[in-house]
């Protein structure tokens, strides 16, 4: 992040580093998004007037549709690129090309998934470089390499607040492909910060070396640890995120096989029913039926799937606005 984000922050680039404080002021803000549309039933007008502009690289169904309608939700314009053979970046423009081109169209907040690692952070210090004279466009991660993903576990977070009433505390299993995934990143990040006790369920090659240093370095800061043994973590734990095999970035390695991954680490029945009633299942999507999660647990009353999905439109209403509000603030007079 560019600037604390009690104050109006112009970026939102990821969760490492950022303190409870910060990430319980993220979460109250989607909170009171939520509240102020009454649960997405009334649009607000907070981004009338200005253009949300989506740089998707890399393909997505959630996010990429949830930030669409949070700006939608916000009287925003909109305006989504997506990489492919339909667009310039098959003949070779570059990303910062594309993003000079498209806020030279109109853009208030660009919203950016990519491939590489440090993809946003690039274009957020771009941007600033290039537009000293004016206010330059924010920059929200909406997933960059496998780096971070923060409006994605802000959602998780943010559900996991409503469903417990709190996060301090809670004992959350990440479990499956560790060492490919954002999402468990920004997760350990921002769980950790908030007090939480994150295990890393996975084989040893899949979990990140140095994966201590996931956890946020704040003194009051939860913990974070790892184990092999899905059934002796199930028990303990008050909720479980299964991540998907993360194929596109196993570099050519043919990975483990479906049927392989089920039997080590596959969130079956019979496995959930070891975590007892109150412990729910997550999962950021898409979900690989009968690899890391059966479809009986997908569907099941502790699955909190969609409410995760409902509650991304929330976290990103309150992202864009306040993206937007700290370009505004930026503003030379
Ligand atoms: C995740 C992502 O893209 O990192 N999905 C999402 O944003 N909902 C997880 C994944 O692709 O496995």
């Amino acid at each position: 992040m560019s600037a604390s984000p009690v104050q109006p922050a112009r970026d939102l680039l990821g969760l490492q580093g950022l303190s409870g404080d910060d990430v319980t002021a993220l979460l109250d803000a989607a909170a009171d998004m939520k509240k102020r549309s009454k649960e997405g039933r009334v649009k607000l007008d907070d981004l009338a007037g200005r253009t949300a502009c989506l740089l998707f690289f890399e393909p997505s169904t959630r996010t990429m549709n949830s930030f669409a309608a949070a700006a939608r939700a916000l009287s925003a314009d909109v305006v989504v690129f997506t990489a492919g053979s339909t667009s310039a970046t098959a003949k070779g423009e570059t990303l910062v090309d594309t993003a000079a081109n498209l806020e030279a169209i109109g853009a208030d907040v660009f919203v950016l998934r990519h491939m590489s690692s440090g993809a946003p952070h690039l274009l957020a210090k771009w941007l600033r470089e290039m537009r000293r004279d004016v206010p330059a466009p924010g920059v929200v991660n909406a997933g960059d390499g496998w780096h971070e993903h923060p409006t994605q576990a802000l959602l998780d977070m943010m559900t996991l607040r409503e469903h417990f009433d709190r996060l301090r505390g809670l004992k959350v299993a990440i479990l499956g492909d560790i060492l490919h995934s954002r999402v468990a990143r920004s997760n350990v990040w921002g769980l950790t910060a908030c007090g939480a006790h994150v295990t890393l369920v996975a084989p040893p090659a899949w979990i990140p070396e140095g994966y201590e240093s996931l956890r946020a370095t704040d003194d009051v800061a939860g913990t974070v640890s790892v184990s092999s043994d899905i059934n002796e973590v199930l028990g303990k734990s008050d909720a479980v995120m299964a991540l998907r095999i993360q194929k596109e970035r196993l570099g050519g390695e043919p990975g483990p096989s479906g049927g392989a991954f089920a039997a080590e680490l596959g969130l079956t029945a019979e496995r959930v029913r070891s975590t007892g009633p109150k412990c729910v299942i997550m999962h950021p999507g898409p979900i690989n039926r009968g690899v890391e999660l059966a479809s009986e647990v997908a569907d099941s009353e502790q699955s909190i799937i969609l409410k995760q999905v409902a509650n991304g439109v929330f976290v990103r209403m309150a992202m864009l606005a306040m993206c937007a509000r700290g370009a505004k603030a930026g503003k030379k007079a």
